[in-house]
């Protein structure tokens, strides 16, 4: 965000928290997705005011500049919130609008209420009120329909992953971003100090809220081997760099009972940028899955060099925001598994907050 709005001078991505928890600063993020030679284009909006720079490597950024067109004129998702008097003071809206915006490209057909208020569960507006922002969204679909030309950003990043991995300094920092899993094991054993980061949904917030430096850091972000799900009736194992959207769709899948904790654990931005194996390594006490998993009898994976080790999830955690991961290791993948008599298991997950969407757990 600072990047952006102090380097880029393109003001129009706000700050309002600094923590994830506002959406002023809501932008889009562009990955490649699908095997060599069918890949697409896949767009999430996350939060930009805790995400480090060199996370976008190899990706494309859309902000709230980008939605208007060459003649000047809005885009349908803007010109809806307009008819719609869904902006006051405005500082929610550019945010609001890039949460509609990556809907609109998701879905192509306009979605039921239900699924568009998810999508806006990180932005908050303190004047206008909700309804007309999500009235907005249905307006937007009346339009005429304006879609993104994805077949140039999908050849430029195409061409971007055949760089070398990305080696990144800056104020003192440096910041390596391996490509492979073997990449990682090796520079993980180098250094046994760096920071592994991956969607940066907690570590983001040692930097804004406490001003902590995070030293020399090992983004996870592009390593494809730890992005695999494999789902199966009897097995989920689910790769550390997946993220909590994917994750918890494979969850619900295995686990329909999953359902109420994929929805409210923490908005769709951070969703899109926290993974699975960030919540589980990090073993922070608001990190909701955990209960979750180890009621289930998840295991844990972990790899060192090559070799690889499983534990129960439960033993992971030694204390509070201590676990058994040692120098040089890393946690590569969770698995669970059906259990034997399905009729064994009876597993119900619910969470009590004080609000709905976006909100630490009470229970
Ligand atoms: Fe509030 Fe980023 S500034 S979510
Ligand atoms: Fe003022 Fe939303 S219009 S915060």
């Amino acid at each position: 965000l600072q990047y952006l709005r102090e380097d880029q001078h393109q003001t129009g991505t706000k700050e309002g928290c600094a923590e994830g928890d506002c959406g002023a600063c809501t932008v889009v993020i562009g990955e490649l997705v699908g095997d060599e030679g069918n890949e697409e284009l896949r767009l999430r909006a996350i939060n930009a005011c805790i995400q480090f720079l060199p996370a976008l490597d190899g990706k494309a950024l859309f902000t709230i500049e980008d939605l208007e067109r060459n003649d000047g004129s809005l885009h349908p998702v803007q010109q809806a919130l307009v008819q719609q008097h869904g902006s006051q003071c405005g500082f929610c809206t550019p945010g609001f609008a890039m949460s509609l915006w990556a809907l609109y490209e998701n879905e192509p057909v306009c979605p039921e209420r239900d699924e568009v208020e998810h999508a806006l569960s990180g932005n908050l507006c303190r004047c206008t009120g909700y309804r007309p922002i999500v009235e907005a969204n249905q307006e937007a679909y009346a339009l005429p329909r304006q879609s993104l030309t994805r077949q140039p950003i999908i050849t430029a990043l195409k061409q971007l992953r055949k760089l070398p991995p990305l080696d990144y300094q800056g104020a003192g920092q440096r910041s390596h971003s391996p490509h492979t899993l073997a990449e990682l094991a090796e520079l993980r054993e180098t250094l046994p100090d760096a920071r592994l980061v991956a969607g940066g949904t907690d570590v983001g917030l040692w930097v804004t809220k406490q001003g902590r430096d995070l030293g020399e850091i090992i983004q996870l972000g592009a390593v494809s081997e730890l992005k695999t799900l494999q789902l199966g009736a009897e097995r989920l194992e689910i790769g550390a760099g997946v993220s909590l959207t994917d994750a918890f769709v494979a969850l619900t899948a295995f686990e329909p009972q999953w359902a109420e904790l994929a929805r409210r654990f923490a908005s769709v931005p951070i969703k899109n940028a926290g993974t699975m194996g960030g919540n589980v390594a990090n073993g922070s006490p608001i990190g909701d899955s955990m209960p979750a998993l180890i009621a289930l009898g998840s295991r844990v994976v972990l790899q060192k060099g090559m070799a690889t080790r499983e534990m129960a999830l439960e033993d992971f955690y030694l204390g509070y925001q201590k676990t058994a991961l040692q120098a040089g290791e890393f946690v590569r993948s969770l698995i669970l598994e059906a259990p034997k008599a399905p009729l064994q298991r009876i597993f119900r997950s619910y969470k009590v907050a004080k609000r709905t969407d976006q909100d630490i757990s009470a229970v």
